[in-house]
């Protein structure tokens, strides 16, 4: 069985302060709901340490939002994966649509991201995928998400795949209020994992959390998370409030 798991994805916001603020609120909330989802919050790098200690000794997991592929190097500006493995990190994204729309990420550079945080961490990766909207109006989107996935997850054996996190995120349904039809999402989530299973079989397949990305709110989350093959989220505005986040895994 899946548990259910929504995070949150802060993209850049949030001062140190702030982080802490949230992180007070939220613990609070987490705990009186006493709830079995999962959860996590994948803040800038900065607040990483803040979070981590905010939230010791709770279930509640803290992410990055991008991670180098090589060891080290002068790669300037850049974070390695020892790097958040040092300071417990347990989750990071990749591939997010925003990475690869402003800052060049690939399918090939999210394949060697993925590489990395399988080989040398414990960290679980969240791989994004999506299509934006010119792909979905011409009819591409699964062409789009199916190559995606191939190309992201070549060479990465099955006993590594199988403590994946996949976001599917429609580019058109990002910070635009627009989200997708639960019916639609839903499609393309059980697409996805027609996808999974050709790669790696059902075993494989069946283990892999699969989420929804893209303007994820109180009021639509309940019929979000319903649907048989959507078992998380990945939200970002309204993972920025506490009580609005919890309202979302209370969905
Ligand atoms: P919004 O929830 O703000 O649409 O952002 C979605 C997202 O990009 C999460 O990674």
């Amino acid at each position: 069985m899946r548990i259910p798991f929504i995070c949150g994805n802060w993209k850049m916001y949030k001062t140190k302060e702030e982080a802490a603020a949230f992180a007070a609120a939220f613990r609070k909330l987490y705990e009186e709901a006493d709830t079995d989802i999962r959860a996590a919050i994948c803040a800038p790098f900065t607040q990483l340490d803040t979070l981590k200690e905010a939230f010791a000794g709770t279930s509640i997991g803290v992410g990055a939002q991008n991670v180098h592929f090589a060891d080290e190097g002068a790669y300037t500006g850049e974070i390695s994966a020892a790097m958040l493995q040092e300071i417990g990190v347990d989750y990071c994204i990749v591939g997010h649509s925003e990475r690869r729309q402003y800052f060049g990420e690939t399918d090939d550079t999210v394949n060697l991201k993925l590489k990395k945080l399988f080989d040398a961490t414990d960290i679980t990766p969240i791989l994004c995928v999506g299509e934006n909207l010119e792909q979905r109006e011409a009819g591409l989107a699964e062409a789009v998400v199916g190559g995606q996935l191939v190309t992201d997850l070549a060479g990465i054996s099955a006993d590594k795949a199988v403590g994946l996190v996949i976001a599917y995120e429609p580019v058109w349904a990002i910070g635009t209020g627009k989200t997708a039809m639960p019916e639609q999402a839903e499609e393309m989530c059980a697409f996805i994992r027609g996808v999974l299973e050709g790669l790696y079989g059902e075993y494989v397949c069946d283990q892999i959390i699969i989420q929804y990305g893209g303007s994820v709110k109180p009021e639509n989350a309940g019929e979000i998370m319903n649907m048989d093959e959507i078992d998380g989220a990945l939200v970002g505005g309204a993972s920025l409030d506490p009580e609005k986040f919890m309202e979302i895994i209370s969905f």
